[in-house]
């Protein structure tokens, strides 16, 4: 389940990742999938005046989400333009919300600080997944929700970064982030800080006007894309280009035109052991 690096290593792959999600400006993914976080807001039944964390919080959307629903929201992310995006979106809709620097493995809160802790597409990012589960559980008041987004590994999304990972293999000894797009996996790593674990599986559609928008919009918007260009050089790009548009055309609703595409990914209710019974 875990990396097979050392503590010291994952550190460094930590370093290139922060740089890969601070390329290209995720905020233009985000703008698209916020449904996901307002769904998984509903699917957690967020109660208004609750305390919510979202991790690894991009430009705020679980934060915002749950800002609308009337609860104390407050996001960590390790990318300050995205925070800095994610203030403005905030203002713009009159939303106190709080947006602070800070790291998935190391979340810079107390235990117990929140009644309900989030993370869309997130945490599953963090190289060690065990530390990254033990944070989201610490933080979390017992009895509390963690409510989680996680691509599945034969979804779109799950199938897009094998495709990228053929092209430019990722480093070797980290753990592959799609891991925890199923329920076993996330029950081994949570174990017994969690009393329940509910996991179902949902949809989002990303719409483009053809199989080639989709992949420049994610070549010039999506970190881990735009880095995988940047290192599959001209005839390596050319060749990604062609496997990332036959994706899109294979998991497309239509065969010409504009393209729906639907991404699965797992979402997941687990309470936080030690709750009153
Ligand atoms: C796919 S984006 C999702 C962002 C946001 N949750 C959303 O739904 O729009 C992944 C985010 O995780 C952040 N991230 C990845 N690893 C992180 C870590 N170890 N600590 C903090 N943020 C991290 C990236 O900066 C990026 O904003």
């Amino acid at each position: 389940m875990t990396s097979t690096r050392t503590v010291s290593g994952l550190a460094q792959v930590k370093e290139r990742q922060q740089q890969m999600w601070a390329s290209g400006d995720f905020h233009a993914v985000a703008t698209l999938i916020q449904p996901v976080a307002d769904v998984l807001c509903d699917a957690v039944d967020l109660q208004a005046g609750w305390r919510v964390l979202d991790v690894a919080c991009g430009s705020g959307n679980a934060a915002i989400a749950a800002a609308r629903c009337g609860c104390d929201a407050v996001g960590i992310d390790y990318v300050p333009a995205l925070l800095a995006r994610g203030r403005r979106r905030a203002e713009a809709e009159g939303l106190s919300i709080e947006l602070l620097e800070g790291d998935a493995e190391a979340i810079p809160f107390p235990d117990r600080s929140f009644d309900a802790v989030l993370s869309v597409f997130g945490s599953m990012f963090a190289p060690n997944h065990r530390q990254a589960a033990i944070e989201l559980a610490r933080v979390c008041e017992p009895g509390g929700r963690i409510g989680l987004a996680t691509w599945t590994p034969d979804g779109f999304i799950g199938e897009m970064l094998k495709v990228v990972a053929a092209h430019v293999p990722p480093p070797p000894g980290v753990a592959s982030p799609i891991l925890w797009g199923t329920e076993s996996y996330l029950r081994e790593l949570f174990g017994d800080q969690i009393d329940t674990l509910a996991c179902r599986e949902r949809t989002f559609t990303f719409r483009f006007r053809s199989a080639e928008a989709y992949v420049d919009y994610f070549r010039t918007y999506y970190g881990p894309i735009v880095k995988a260009f940047e290192t599959a050089g001209t005839a390596g790009g050319a060749a990604l280009f062609g496997d990332l548009v036959d994706l899109v055309r294979r998991f497309a609703r239509t065969t010409s035109g504009p393209v729906s595409i639907p991404a699965t990914y797992l979402e997941t209710v687990a309470v936080r052991t030690g709750g009153r019974a």
